[in-house]
């Protein structure tokens, strides 16, 4: 009975010490901000229906600055559509382009 006990005391113990030492050092997780996301404006919505079925926002996100960015968006999105496949609704492009052309 008392070798029961100690070897329960010192499982308890060993236990104990263990879970002491596993939380002595609290691990803070910094999650990174969201880089994925498409930046608010008007049309966000249409956006987001139509471009992020096949890749993330960083796509539009990483484009390097353009000077006819109009020009620029109006062919990414019909490559989109002519190259890649989109499934996008004509009606939609002009919404599309005003967005990404005044936010990117
Ligand atoms: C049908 C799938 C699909 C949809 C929907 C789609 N894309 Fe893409 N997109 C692609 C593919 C495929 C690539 C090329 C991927 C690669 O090169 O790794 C790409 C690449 C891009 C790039 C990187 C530059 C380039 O030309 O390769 C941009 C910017 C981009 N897409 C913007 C958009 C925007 C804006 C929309 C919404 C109007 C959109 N995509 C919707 C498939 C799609």
């Amino acid at each position: 009975m008392i070798m029961q006990r100690t070897v329960l005391l010192a499982i308890s113990l060993a236990l104990a010490a263990g879970i002491t030492a596993a939380t002595a050092a609290p691990v803070n997780y910094q999650l990174p901000d969201e880089v994925a996301a498409f930046k608010p404006g008007p049309n966000l919505e249409v956006v987001q229906g139509n471009c992020s079925a096949c890749h993330s926002a960083d796509y539009i996100n990483t484009q390097p600055p353009m000077k006819d960015k109009k020009g620029f968006w109006q062919a990414e999105v019909t490559k989109m559509i002519k190259v890649y496949g989109a499934p996008i609704d004509d009606a939609d492009v002009g919404k599309i382009v005003d967005y990404l052309a005044a936010t990117y």
